[in-house]
This record gives C-alpha cells, sequence and structure tokens, in this order.
C-alpha cells in the first residue's frame, strides 16, 4: 500500500484548548498538534495533564485505525510524530454529538438519576457547538432549521455514533473498560473526500467516560474535573490497555 507523502508543516489554522491545527503544503491536509492543556467547565477551570498529548495521540491514532478498520470513514490519515497526526482536512458540522450507555455527568443532573444506572439503550444527544453560548443541547429540529446540518447528515451522524459505540465497547470491554459516554464531532470532508461527513476530532480520555469495568474506577478527564487525583496514571492505564494490549 502507498503511504500519503508527508506535507510540509504550514501556519497554525486554529488553536483550541486541548489541540492546534496546522495547515500543510497540501490544502487537503491538517496536522493535529495534542497539548498537554486540559480544560473543564468551558474552561472556567485550566491545568496540565504531564503527557496527556503524548498518550492522547497514541489512543486517538489505536482508536481511529481500529474504526477505519471497520469502515468508518474518520480524519486519521496517520501518526507523524509523539504529538502529531495527519489528518484530512474538515469543516466541523458545530454539533457536539454525545452518545451515552450509563447514566453520568449532565445526565445525572439532568434526569436526577445516580451516576452508573445502565440505560435500557443507548442514547444519542446533540450540543450546538458554541462556546459563548456553553454548548446548549438541541435536537434534529434545532440543527435543521438552523441550516447545523442536512437531513441526510444528521441520518448519517445517527447511524456512524451508535457504529462507533459498538465498535468500541467490543474493543474496550476485553480491556476492562466500560465505555460510559462519549463525544464525537463531524465534518466535511475537502478535494477527494468533498460531499462525505467524516469523523473528526478525537476519540481519548478527554471526550469519554471510560470506567474501570472490575471497579468502576473512573480512568478519564473527570479525575481533573472533579479533582480525584492520579490523573496522569489513569491515562497512562487507559493508554496501556488500548495500546498495548
Ligand atoms: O458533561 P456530559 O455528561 O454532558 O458529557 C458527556 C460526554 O461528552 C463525556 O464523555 C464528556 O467527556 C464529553 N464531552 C466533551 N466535550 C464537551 C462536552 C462533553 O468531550 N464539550
Amino acid at each position: 500500500m502507498t503511504q500519503t507523502p508527508v506535507p510540509e508543516k504550514g501556519a497554525k489554522l486554529y488553536e483550541g484548548k486541548a489541540k492546534i491545527l496546522y495547515e500543510t503544503s497540501d490544502p487537503d491536509l491538517v496536522i493535529q498538534y495534542f497539548k498537554d492543556d486540559a480544560t473543564a467547565f468551558n474552561a472556567q477551570k485550566k491545568g496540565t495533564i504531564v503527557e496527556k498529548g503524548i498518550v492522547n495521540n497514541r489512543i486517538a491514532t489505536v482508536l481511529f485505525q481500529l474504526l477505519e478498520e471497520n469502515g468508518v470513514k474518520t480524519h486519521f490519515v496517520r501518526k507523524l510524530s509523539d504529538r502529531e497526526m495527519l489528518c484530512h482536512k474538515l469543516t466541523i458540522v458545530p454539533i457536539e454529538v454525545v452518545v451515552r450507555n450509563i447514566v453520568a455527568g449532565s445526565l445525572s443532573k439532568r434526569m436526577g438519576l445516580p451516576e452508573g444506572e445502565v440505560l435500557p439503550r443507548p442514547i444519542l444527544e446533540f450540543y450546538y457547538k458554541r462556546d459563548d453560548l456553553d454548548d446548549p443541547p438541541i435536537n434534529d429540529d434545532h440543527a435543521l432549521v438552523f441550516n447545523l446540518a442536512t437531513a441526510e447528515e444528521l441520518a448519517h451522524i445517527r447511524r456512524e455514533a451508535f457504529r462507533v459505540n459498538e465498535l468500541l465497547i467490543k474493543f474496550l470491554d476485553p480491556r476492562g473498560i466500560r465505555l460510559v459516554d462519549f463525544k464525537l464531532e463531524f465534518g466535511r470532508g475537502t478535494g477527494k473526500n468533498a460531499g462525505q461527513l467524516l469523523l473528526g476530532d478525537e476519540i481519548t480520555p478527554d471526550g469519554c467516560r471510560f470506567w474501570d469495568k472490575a471497579t468502576n474506577e473512573k480512568l478519564d478527564k473527570d479525575r481533573f474535573r472533579r479533582d480525584l487525583g492520579k490523573i496522569e496514571e489513569s491515562y497512562h492505564e487507559v493508554e496501556r490497555r488500548i495500546c498495548e494490549a
């Protein structure tokens, strides 16, 4: 198989809370750089998780490869270095897509239910990706009426999000990880991917709730959000189970 040649790194396109995107000499490819910065509660809480960028790049690489091998189209091209991943360029659909298998976080608050209750079937939620509005929850009608996505795109997102959920559960369960919930972002491709929606962003303990299967110990960003300690240890433990097993 021929590998995509590595294009030259160009100017910074965008800097987010946990990642930086760089242009490259190929207009259809970008470099996603993983930082150690951690934020929570819409950046009201800020900190650093030592080596998080390196760990998250490794975890996201394995999980994107798993999804690609199973026919999910993602922006992942290949890992370039400790903290860099080559990706297809996307125009991100401004919807944060959350899939939940177990009650936790904002669902626990919203429904007045204890964390840990297993849902009879997975739930899909949409949030409007707008930091200045604290990412409010929206439904399909909001997405359509405000032109955030087309009906075809929403159908694709729904189908792919549940498929990703099934693939991740199947992969994580034998590695002793319960997939409680996670957030996905999708984007419209350019060049040869024009007209297609690809899965973008990252799949890491920053945007997923991972609990130890035996003890329900939290192994994700909730350790940072809730000051639970052992943050780096937990990220490394997830990396060990996902990347070495
Ligand atoms: O906070 P909440 O319970 O709604 O989060 C659901 C899931 O989505 C969690 O796994 C969380 O890490 C992720 N999430 C995220 N980015 C956001 C909001 C939620 O990665 N802005």
